[in-house]
């Protein structure tokens, strides 16, 4: 069964600058949390243990967070504030963790293709942090896993968008297997308002297939000049099962200020002031 999940963090956040100017953009916080560590969560819920981080220059801060801070452990010991790093160290001892660099920032494919190294020739998840999801009840990457369960087959997470909202996705067609799940017949990176062959767009939650990699290895510069995943997955659909699956819960757009914001207050009242009444 899959245990390892990949984290593509290599991005420069450019919209959040000067905030992102020397802290990954995965470390900011929605609440008391950063983005990644909500990520990391969610594949440990989903039984992926092993996590792998394609990063890049300046992401050093998200291997510190993932470790012992000695120093600031020994100052706490003892007093009431201790009891806010119980959810991380118990994340520090489920998970195994494990980064690669990206040298240069050339698409989610290309991130995917350098993580190779990590995930070998095993089915993985793959988890893009900024696509924050939330579920009262099992995560996305735990539904996409019940999926592949139940069908070995390479699988993402897709919601319908508005219309005018395509052009920030990859957008799927697929035929209605059942209800919420679709078989990929067409698959395009990105389309302009107006020309998107569906509304169905993929969120930051795959399982896939290790036989991804071969296929990124030979797939051209596409959309924006980067090695787009989208591509190689319609490349795999052509000769395998593709599935995508509408998931359960919401998603919010933490690469974006606005859909950061809305997190913020989301979580703030849904889930943070719920922990602190508990
Ligand atoms: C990436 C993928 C895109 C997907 C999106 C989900 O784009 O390339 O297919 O729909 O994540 O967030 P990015 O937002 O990294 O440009």
């Amino acid at each position: 069964m899959l245990k390892k999940c990949l984290f593509p963090v290599a991005g420069y956040g450019t919209r959040f600058l000067p905030a992102t100017k020397a802290m990954p953009k995965e470390m900011l916080p929605v609440v008391n949390k950063p983005l990644v560590q909500y990520g990391v969560e969610e594949a440990l819920a989903a039984g992926l243990h092993e996590i792998c981080f394609v990063t890049g220059r300046g992401k050093r801060a998200i291997h510190d967070h993932f470790d012992i801070s000695y120093e600031l452990e020994h100052q706490i010991a003892g007093s009431d504030k201790e009891s806010y790093l119980v959810g991380i160290r118990d994340i520090i001892q489920q998970g195994r963790f494990a980064s690669t660099r990206q040298l240069e920032v050339k698409g989610l494919g290309h991130a995917i293709l350098t993580g190779e190294l990590l995930v070998g020739n095993e089915p993985f998840g793959v988890i893009l942090a900024d696509d924050l999801c939330l579920n009262d009840g099992p995560g996305v990457m735990s539904q996409l896993m019940e999926v592949y369960r139940r069908t070995g087959s390479t699988v993402v997470a897709i919601e319908e968008v508005p219309e005018q909202e395509v052009s920030k996705f990859g957008i799927v067609v697929g035929e209605e297997e059942e209800p919420g799940l679709y078989r990929v017949t067409d698959m395009v990176e990105k389309p302009q308002a107006g020309q998107a062959p569906s509304n169905l767009a993929i969120i930051g939650r795959y399982i896939l297939s290790p036989s991804i990699f071969e296929l990124l290895r030979h797939t051209p510069p596409g959309k924006n000049g980067e090695i787009q995943l989208t591509d190689a997955l319609l490349m795999l659909a052509r000769t395998s099962r593709v599935l995508a699956y509408k998931f359960e819960g919401r998603r919010f757009d933490c690469g974006s200020v606005g859909g950061f914001v809305e997190a913020t207050n989301f979580v703030y009242q849904h889930v943070y002031q719920r922990g602190c009444d508990a």
